[in-house]
């Protein structure tokens, strides 16, 4: 892991950066395009949207500059994006993938997710998943919001094991067990909010951590995900916050200190939890 596009190889060979920009409440216009510019230019190699963000035109187009300034092909960016509840089902995760994909203005996509396991809904989309991918038009599938149980039900049926599951993921909600069972499967772990929304940048442990590297609490955050194994995809549109972010390649977190993050676990959410939404 020694620089931002050092890449993680899922369970199916497919190389997957470890660092990327997230887009989750970037509406559409100039702030989302030259975020998502911004990003390819310093280097990043990952971006993540989804359908429900309703941004995926402007990730599109920011992709689309951003290669072309930058003097990077297609295939040296990996694309993320994920079918939203209302179309789990196998013909309308189809339908949906089609209209995420013209909306990018795509070939292809690198990894597609379920987005939440919506109950007696994701195993019919896990299908259209599979089709896609047999048909090369994703390079890899996945799942986000999947507690174990609901890993084991789509694996007792599925062809395919989900490469990627992205999961809510900082220091105060470090999910050993999910992350144990997603290691012992050979499935990659993915972090979404790492940075808990910028709830934590305050944190009194982090900030003694961070002067003692000479290093910003984010930074120490996203190396704590990248040293536990954890793909991480931090979202700013700022393109000095982006920098920074990225920043996180020059230095090691002790043992001891990943304890002590570690140790800020509180299981504790700031978004829906899993096992118990309604959307
Ligand atoms: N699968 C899912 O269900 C799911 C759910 C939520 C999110 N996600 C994905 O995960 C990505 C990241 O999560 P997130 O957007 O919820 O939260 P996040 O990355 O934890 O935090 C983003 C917030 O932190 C601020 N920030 C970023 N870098 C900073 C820095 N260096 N210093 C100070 N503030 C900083 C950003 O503000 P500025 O933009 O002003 O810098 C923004 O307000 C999303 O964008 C999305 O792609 C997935």
């Amino acid at each position: 892991m020694k620089n931002l596009q050092a890449t993680t190889t899922l369970h199916n060979g497919v190389k997957m950066p470890w660092f990327g920009l997230g887009v989750f409440k970037v509406e559409e216009g100039p702030e989302l395009v030259n975020a998502v510019k911004a990003a390819i230019k310093n280097g990043y190699r990952s971006i993540d949207t989804a359908a429900i963000y309703g941004n995926e035109e402007g990730v599109g187009k920011g992709i689309k500059e951003g290669l072309q300034e930058a003097g990077i092909s297609r295939e040296e960016l990996f694309v993320t994006s994920k079918v939203w509840n209302a179309d789990l089902g196998y013909e309308s995760t189809l339908a949906a993938f089609e209209t995420s994909l013209a909306k990018l203005d795509l070939e292809y996509l690198d990894l597609y997710l379920i987005h939440w396991p919506v109950e007696g809904k994701y195993k019919d989309a896990w299908r259209a998943l599979e089709t896609l991918y047999k048909e090369g038009r994703i390079k890899a599938i996945g799942v986000s919001n999947f507690q174990i149980h609901h890993l084991e039900d789509l694996m007792k049926d599925a062809e395919i094991k989900p490469m990627i599951n992205q999961v809510e993921y900082h220091p105060r909600l470090t999910q050993k067990e999910v992350q144990a069972f997603c290691k012992e499967n050979g499935i990659q772990l993915e972090a979404w909010s790492p940075l808990m929304q910028g709830q934590l940048l305050d944190n009194e442990t982090l900030q003694e951590i961070a002067s003692k590297y000479n290093k910003s609490v984010a930074q120490i955050i996203l190396r704590w995900d990248l040293q536990n194994g954890v793909v991480t995809i931090p979202k700013s549109t700022k393109e000095h916050r982006i920098i920074e972010n990225a920043d996180v390649f020059d230095f090691e977190l002790t043992g001891e200190d990943m304890k002590l993050i570690d140790g800020l676990n509180q299981n504790h959410r700031v978004g829906p939890d899993p096992d118990n939404f309604d959307f």
